[in-house]
This record gives structure tokens, C-alpha cells and sequence, in this order.
């Protein structure tokens, strides 16, 4: 029965994989809509300071799900939302003139309709208007871009609960895989997690293994099917170590780069993401700090 069950779904499964050789160094995450953030983030700001509230604070990891979105949305510009884990306001304009602060300001004349006694809208809606000056959001992040219109979508975490980074599940297996080889268990690390899930993101609408040329060893993998686990996720790379040869230091009849990065030895970091993408699959990120892959040094 088990063992039924698991064939089964690896039969379900059309996995592919991709990893980083790193040579370079390059820093950072380069905002997709640099200099628009304040169109946004400006008068989301005044309409809460209206009303006594702290100020949101620019968020990457939230431009970058807007952008994966809005890019998905381009071929409709159809206004439905992504049911994410993030609230979310969308605005839909026409013509050149249709700017970033023009559809916060739909937004936030909405206000107009909330009543404050009963929490209603009374005469039309006013719910893009509550996210705004909603007490408990952060963090928000925005992407404009245009379709044969305009779509604006502007993204920030109400009271849905994060539940992005199962870390356990993806730690676990790379420590096992280490310990085999002798070389230190990695540390799970949010900042690397962050990046991962910005990354995965940007992906979301093509699924496509394509690396993000940042500044960590990377390794990806893509799968269809009803689930793509950590665990088959990180049983993939770990699986290359057959084809790993320490004496020439190489690989042999099959990809390996991917188990390499994964024991490699002053890698002390790690944080990864998993997304479901608009086509069905799902699509896996894992990033080192320091990272792997040097071609002239051996892993362990
Ligand atoms: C960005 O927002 C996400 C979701 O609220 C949060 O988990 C992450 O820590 C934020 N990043 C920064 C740098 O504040
Ligand atoms: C968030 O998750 C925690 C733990 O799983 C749960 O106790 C809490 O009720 C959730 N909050 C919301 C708003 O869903
Ligand atoms: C997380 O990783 C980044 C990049 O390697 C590093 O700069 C940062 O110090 C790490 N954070 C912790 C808490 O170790």
C-alpha cells in the first residue's frame, strides 16, 4: 500500500532541476519599479496617519509577489485576485495617465463609505479603503504594469498567516546529507528565506527554471503533480551524489553540481521557498550563503 502510494507519486511527478555554479558576486535585489514605491506608498501613508495609524513600510518580498502577479494578469488584465497568503487591493485604469497614486486614491475614496459604528460600507464599497488604514499590515508592496490598459496591484498581509517557509523539512534533509560526508549541519536563515521567497515569487507565473543571479549558491527545482514535498525536493539533489566522483572531483554519467552545493563545506546558511505556479506546478528555491560550487575546490 505504501509502497503503491509512493510509486504513485513519483509517477505524478515530472521533476526538473537546475543549479548555480557561482563564479561572481553581484549584490542585491534590484526592485523591479525602482522610484515608483513612493507613488504607493505616499498616500496609503497620509490616509493612515489620518487616522492615528503607524506607517507601512516598503516590503521586497511583497513587490516582488505583486510583480509575479500582475505579470500573470497581463494577458487579461482581468481584476481577480491572486488568493494569496497577502491582503491585497487591485485597480484597473485606462490610458497613459493612469499613475500609481491615481489608484491608491480610488482606494482610499472609499472612505467616505466605511461607517465607523457599525464597520460597514453604507452606499458602495469601502473594503479597499479598510486594508489601507487596516491597524495590524506592515509591510506593502506594489507593482504597476501595463496591459492593453492598466492594472495596478498593491499587496500587504492582513490576517492571513504566513505559512511560506516549512524549514524543517527542507533543513532536515541537507543536515542528514552533510552529516554523511562530516561536514557541519547548515542554519536556517530568514534573510535567505526572504530572498528564496521573492525569488519564487517572480516565478509563479512561468514556473521556469530560471536562476535569479544573486549573490547565493542556488539550487531549483520544478515538479507537477499534487504536491511537490520538500522532502522529494531535496531527495532529488541529495540523489546526485551517486554521480559525484571526489577522487577527480567531477561528475560522472549525470548532473551533480546540485548534491555538491548542498554538502558543500563553508556553506552556513540556508533558506528556501516553495510556490504552487498559475500553471499547476510548483516551483522550488534553495539558497547558500557562502555559497558552493567552486570549481576549483572540492565540496568536503
Ligand atoms: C517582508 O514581508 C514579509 C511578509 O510580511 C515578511 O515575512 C518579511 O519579513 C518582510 N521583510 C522585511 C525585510 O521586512
Ligand atoms: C495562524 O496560525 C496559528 C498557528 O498555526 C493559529 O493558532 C492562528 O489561529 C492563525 N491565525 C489566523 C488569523 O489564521
Ligand atoms: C543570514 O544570512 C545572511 C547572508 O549569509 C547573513 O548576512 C546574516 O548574518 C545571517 N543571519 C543570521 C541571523 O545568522
Amino acid at each position: 500500500m505504501e509502497l503503491i502510494r509512493w510509486i504513485n507519486s513519483i509517477a505524478n511527478f515530472l521533476l526538473v532541476i537546475s543549479c548555480f555554479t557561482h563564479l561572481s558576486m553581484t549584490l542585491g535585489v534590484v526592485p523591479y519599479n525602482q522610484g515608483q514605491s513612493s507613488y504607493f506608498l505616499v498616500p496609503h501613508n497620509k490616509a493612515r496617519a489620518q487616522v492615528g495609524l503607524q506607517l507601512l513600510t516598503w516590503n521586497m518580498t511583497l513587490e516582488a509577489y505583486a510583480h509575479g502577479y500582475a505579470y500573470h494578469r497581463v494577458g487579461d488584465c482581468d481584476l481577480r485576485h491572486s488568493e494569496g497568503p497577502f491582503g491585497e487591493n487591485l485597480a484597473e485604469g485606462y490610458g497613459d495617465e493612469f499613475t500609481a497614486t491615481d489608484a491608491v486614491n480610488l482606494w482610499i475614496g472609499e472612505k467616505q463609505y466605511y461607517e465607523y459604528e457599525s464597520n460597514s460600507c453604507v452606499g458602495d464599497e469601502c473594503r479597499h479603503y479598510t486594508q489601507v488604514v487596516w491597524r495590524d499590515s506592515i509591510h506593502i508592496g506594489c507593482a504597476k504594469l501595463k496591459c492593453h490598459n492598466v492594472i495596478v496591484l498593491f499587496i500587504m498581509p492582513s490576517l492571513a498567516n504566513l505559512s511560506l517557509a516549512l524549514d524543517i523539512d527542507f533543513l532536515i534533509p541537507h543536515n542528514e546529507a552533510r552529516a554523511e560526508v562530516g561536514v557541519q549541519p547548515l542554519q536556517w536563515n530568514k534573510t535567505l528565506v526572504d530572498y528564496a521567497t521573492g525569488y519564487a515569487y517572480q516565478r509563479m507565473g512561468d514556473c521556469s527554471l530560471q536562476h535569479s543571479e544573486g549573490p547565493f549558491g542556488e539550487n531549483l527545482a520544478i515538479g507537477y503533480g499534487d504536491q511537490l514535498t520538500e522532502a522529494d525536493v531535496v531527495a532529488m539533489w541529495v540523489g546526485e551524489k551517486q554521480y559525484y566522483d571526489y577522487e577527480s572531483n567531477s561528475c560522472f554519467g549525470d548532473e551533480c553540481l546540485h548534491y555538491t552545493q548542498v554538502v558543500w563545506r563553508d556553506t552556513v546558511h540556508v533558506g528556501c521557498a516553495k510556490v504552487e505556479c498559475y500553471n499547476d506546478g510548483w516551483f522550488a528555491i534553495c539558497n547558500y550563503n557562502p555559497p558552493g560550487n567552486y570549481e576549483d575546490q572540492r565540496p568536503y
